[in-house]
């Protein structure tokens, strides 16, 4: 008995079954509910020309939407933006995904070395499994559309793995991406084997989803709110069937870092410090955002060349003058949709310091966001001035050389 008593001291502080039976209702409600079938049905039924002329989202949630590009473009061209935005945004929810399977697959085999948290396990395998449906469901329409309109990839990426950098279109570099890959490895390693940094994984995980949460919301709403529901896109539908998914992944992400974290023992200096490196992690991923794309906090230098693409496309059909005008009226300039993007980025911060404040161990640089605070529209605008000029340089000097 006694042998039974060490072993349950040393491995929790305290299970509290208040806490354990919410987390059995949401995995128990997550599983009845489960949209996996339904998505791959929908992957599977996709036609792109069955939705070419619809928008698949709300008009707000377009790619360039409130710039001048916006401004001129065709009914055509805006819907061909509306549809770009889906094919943009799922392409970063796919790349968060696959780094979510494997982090909930090393934190629960860090949790099921200790006592009585098979139940969170249990509920990290489920998301585990419906996040591969949910990325087929995206792959499916984003290569399917690229192919048709664009006949190459813009957005959309071969699978990967998951130490790679999980933002894309990110301010990086080759060797921060080394760096990054080696941290992730690192952190994979001590998750799978302490507790604490498992659960610590799910802050980060909650802190992401938090913006995903005020997002996909509203694109599930697209269809949610459509009075002639039969006639909803198939790329609507499935923001709509993973939004309800993802409803119980945040409550799982919240439980896990609040609750489940309670139960556990204090965390030592080191796995504190690993902790708030985490928290910091997220911060710097979520400094910028972007003029043309609201919602996702894409480091814009990264969309110049595929911003020029898509306006030396068929479907804008500009010459190369007339794109890097436009484009630098759009990147460089105050507009409508950079105001709606600075916007949806403070809408974040707001929910995100509400939720770090439920973490008992963080440092009072994440307690105050004090690293993403520091990006303002004059600092986005300067900083995408000075990237301009050098991406204007290079492709006219390209230009030049593909004209002799
Ligand atoms: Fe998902
Ligand atoms: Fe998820």
């Amino acid at each position: 008995m006694d042998l039974i008593k060490e072993s349950f001291q040393s491995s929790a502080k305290k299970i509290d079954s208040t806490s354990m039976k919410r987390i059995e209702l949401n995995h128990t409600r997550n599983r009845i509910q489960d949209n996996s079938p339904e998505l791959d049905r929908l992957a599977l039924n996709f036609n792109y020309s069955d939705c070419r002329h619809q928008y698949w989202n709300p008009e707000q949630f377009s790619f360039f939407w409130g710039t001048p590009l916006w401004d001129q473009s065709s009914q055509h061209q805006r819907t061909i933006l509306n549809q770009l935005y889906w094919v943009a945004y799922y392409s970063q929810i796919i790349s968060a995904e696959i780094a979510t399977i494997f982090f909930n697959q090393t934190s629960a085999a860090g949790l099921y070395g200790i006592e009585d948290f098979r139940s969170v396990c249990d509920t990290l395998d489920l998301e585990s499994a419906q996040e591969r449906a949910h990325i087929h469901a995206f792959k499916t329409v984003n290569e399917a559309f690229e192919e048709e309109v664009f006949g190459k990839r813009i957005f959309s990426y071969p699978m990967r793995g998951p130490y790679v950098d999980t933002m894309i279109n990110a301010n990086t570099s080759r060797s921060k991406e080394f760096w990054r890959g080696l941290q992730l490895k690192g952190f994979a390693v001590m998750s799978s084997s302490r507790a604490f940094l498992g659960c610590q994984y799910f802050t980060v995980r909650g802190l992401r989803t938090l913006n995903g949460k005020i997002v996909q919301h509203k694109l599930s709403q697209f269809h949610s709110n459509n009075p002639q529901k039969d006639n909803s896109s198939i790329p609507s539908l499935i923001s709509y069937h993973h939004f309800l998914d993802e409803s119980f992944h945040f409550n799982s992400s919240l439980l896990i870092s609040v609750e489940v974290l309670k139960m556990l023992a204090p965390p030592t200096p080191f796995e504190s410090w690993i902790a708030n490196r985490g928290i910091e992690g997220s911060q710097k991923d979520h400094f910028n955002f972007s003029s043309v794309m609201t919602g996702l906090f894409w480091y814009d230098p990264a969309l110049f060349q595929k911003s020029y693409d898509i306006l030396r496309s068929p479907v804008f059909a500009m010459n190369h003058q007339e794109a890097v005008t436009m484009l630098e009226a759009c990147f460089t300039t105050e507009h409508e949709g950079l105001h709606q993007s600075a916007l949806s980025r403070q809408v974040a911060m707001e929910s995100y310091l509400d939720y770090l404040n439920k973490i008992p161990y963080l440092n009072k640089t994440n307690l105050g966001l004090s690293i993403m605070s520091k990006n303002s529209i004059q600092k986005h605008l300067e900083q995408n001035r000075k990237c301009f000029r050098e991406f204007k340089n290079k492709i006219n000097k390209s230009q030049l050389l593909y004209a002799n």
